[in-house]
């Protein structure tokens, strides 16, 4: 008997991949969605890609009586929570509405399990837990830092509550700590959707090149790396996804309650990098400049891998001009 799969925020950009995945791994899958930062017509994308459907319910995880119905009905096997808000700026605005969406969603969907004695749970945390690092690459025991904005106290928060509530109920969870997704589905059926104006670096640059915006700025090239701009360590979302469907059934034979592992491919890439992998692959030329520091940057993370190579047996099988090639490939497909 095939088994049932929870995923909150599934119609999301990481969550659609992973419900791709899970149900090429033979998972039956369903999804709580609040069309918060995504569109029902996702699903219809979703389920072209893998052939199968699934089952979606339109409304928050702080609806206690949506998630009630939904654990009445099934028998999940486990839970896998994306739905939260993630704009750091944002964020910073917000305080309140990140808190209550992030975190109280978290409590909420804790609830249900509770009742429903359903004790497996992959939560999406973030590298954002590390704060400014010294020496990368970053471990798993490197400190958690106080965080700079509520998004990253709702992680770290979120974090804690989990491995709390573990410590005295009957409770398995895998933390997932995030480095920076990117790219797309290599079908471009399937990618992120930025609201407004991109934050993020890859949205920005495939929105320049298809002359959405006029230019992008390069944040700072004075900083203490190779070619003086910030390093992250870029993951394909789909490598990501595929990382959801080995911490599920890992989950089942893990020894501990809770487990914690980083996500990203063990490279870092500097933003120049990103860039000129971006216009090599797509043979394009890019209109950027180079501009001040954006406030809050960490100079330089990437993580070490070894632990979710080794106990998950994950490894990213993407790299970073397949993310670029892939990253415009959908850029180019929106708006058809
Ligand atoms: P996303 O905004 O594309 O997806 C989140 C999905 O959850 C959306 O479909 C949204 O409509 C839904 N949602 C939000 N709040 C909800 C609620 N209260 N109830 C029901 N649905 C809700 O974001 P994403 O990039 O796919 O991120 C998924 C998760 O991964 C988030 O928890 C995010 O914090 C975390 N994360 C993301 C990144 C990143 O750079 N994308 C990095 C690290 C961690
Ligand atoms: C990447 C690099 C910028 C835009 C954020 C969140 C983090 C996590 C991942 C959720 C940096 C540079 C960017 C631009 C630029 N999300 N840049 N020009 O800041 O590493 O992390 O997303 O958990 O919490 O903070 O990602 O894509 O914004 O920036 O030069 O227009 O690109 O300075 O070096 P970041 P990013």
């Amino acid at each position: 008997m095939s088994k049932t799969i929870l995923v909150t925020g599934g119609l999301g950009y990481i969550g659609s991949h992973t419900v791709v995945e899970l149900q090429a791994a033979g998972y039956d899958v369903v999804v709580i969605d609040n069309l918060n930062n995504s569109s029902q017509e996702v699903k219809t994308r979703i389920e072209e890609i893998s052939g199968q459907s699934f089952e979606l319910t339109v409304a928050d995880v702080n609806d206690n009586a949506a998630l009630e119905e939904l654990f009445a009905k099934y028998n999940f096997e486990g839970v896998i929570h994306f739905a939260a808000h993630k704009a750091v700026g944002e964020s910073v605005d917000y305080p309140v509405m990140y808190y209550q969406n992030n975190v109280s969603g978290l409590i909420s969907l804790l609830g249900v399990m509770e009742k429903h004695a359903v004790s497996n749970l992959i939560f999406s945390s973030s590298c954002t837990v590390y704060g400014e690092t010294k020496n990368p690459p970053v471990t798993e025991q490197t400190p958690i830092q106080k965080a700079e904005s509520p998004y990253g106290t709702s992680k770290i928060l979120c974090e804690e509550i989990i491995t709390d509530y573990a410590k005295h109920k009957d409770f398995k969870s895998i933390l997932l700590r995030y480095f920076n997704p990117v790219g797309a589905h290599p079908s471009s059926k399937i990618g992120e959707l930025p609201l407004g104006v991109p934050n993020n670096l890859v949205p920005y640059i495939t929105q320049t090149a298809a002359g959405i915006r006029e230019q992008l700025t390069v944040f700072g090239d004075d900083y203490n790396t190779e070619d003086g701009t910030c390093i992250r360590d870029y993951i394909h979302v789909l490598d990501l996804a595929k990382a959801h469907v080995k911490a599920l059934s890992y989950c089942d034979k893990m020894a501990e309650r809770v487990d914690v592992f980083n996500v990203g491919t063990g490279n870092g890439n500097t933003v120049l990098e990103v860039i000129r992998a971006f216009e090599t692959v797509n043979n394009l030329k890019l209109n950027y400049k180079i501009g001040p520091r954006r406030g809050g940057d960490i100079e330089k993370i990437f993580a070490e891998t070894t632990k979710v190579n080794d106990v998950l047996g994950w490894t990213a099988q993407y790299d970073i001009k397949d993310m670029m090639q892939h990253a415009w490939a959908w850029q180019q497909g929106l708006g058809e």
